[in-house]
């Protein structure tokens, strides 16, 4: 059997080595559970090559349905930001009588920001390092954000990190087309960015202790202000090439 529960009460729980896609694709592991869906590690049978696919829970409502293909479309508009993973294709599948969709993507290996930060001492970065890393996603984030787009739940279980280098690498998943205002989103994701680089530097404990670069960054995370100074990545981005220490 494919799954548990054909109800689906408890989630999809695919088990390895079930092929979908009329035989195109094959379940190695799950990866990640949420609200919408659940991830897999799939192998591309043909090629070898592995793959995420995100299975959409099934429901009836107009909504849900659309948010597929509008999940779809959106990381078509950002294909160009190479922080951002490459959407691949959709399959549809019956499972427990029920069709559901899946989103075929580049399968992101390395690590959440929410554990690589867990490992570190003290569960916090330097405010320098903490820079570098939030340099790296605002690089992504500009090009997102010179197209009129947004990412749109920008937090640390949507930021995969890995150190390459001297740098760090990104990749940015599970964006999301909210279907309102580009430009309140924008302002929304340079918040939650400022949020990230304020957790990775401690958080409250910390905040008092911080040199005035991080502080002129972060303004006390009054979101007024924060948008005021930063009106989008490329401010921001401006603002941390230029900062004198
Ligand atoms: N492309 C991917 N590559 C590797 N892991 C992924 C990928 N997409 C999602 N995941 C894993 O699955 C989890 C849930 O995926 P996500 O798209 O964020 O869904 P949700 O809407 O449930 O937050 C992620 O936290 C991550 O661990
Ligand atoms: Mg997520």
């Amino acid at each position: 059997m494919a799954y548990k529960d054909k109800n689906l009460r408890n989630g999809f729980g695919f088990e390895e080595g079930w092929v979908f896609g009329t035989g195109k694709y094959m379940i190695r592991s799950h990866l990640g559970s949420g609200v919408e869906g659940e991830v897999y590690l799939t192998e591309e049978l043909d090629t070898g090559i592995e793959r995420a696919a995100k299975f959409f829970f099934p429901s009836n409502t107009l909504s849900v349905k659309n948010s597929v293909k509008n999940h779809a479309q959106k990381l078509y508009k950002i294909r160009n930001c190479s922080e951002i993973i490459q959407y691949h294709t959709h399959e549809k599948v019956t499972v427990g009588g029920q069709k559901i969709t899946c989103l075929i993507s580049e399968y992101v290996e390395g690590e959440l920001l929410s554990g690589f930060l867990e490992r570190q001492p003290g569960q916090r970065l330097h405010y320098f390092e903490a820079l570098h890393l939030i340099y790296a996603i605002v690089c992504g984030l500009q090009v997102i954000h010179g197209l009129g787009e947004y990412h749109g739940d920008l937090h640390d279980g949507n930021i995969f990190v890995k150190r390459v280098g001297v740098k760090y690498q990104v990749k940015l998943i599970d964006a999301i087309d909210w279907r309102d205002s580009p430009r309140a989103n924008i302002k929304k994701d340079i918040c939650d960015l400022v949020r990230v680089l304020y957790d990775l530097v401690g958080g409250q404990r910390y905040y008092a202790k911080m040199p005035a670069q991080i502080k002129e960054i972060c303004c006390g995370l009054k979101t007024s202000v924060i948008n005021r100074k930063f009106k989008d990545a490329a401010s921001l981005k401006t603002y941390l090439e230029n900062a004198i220490w």
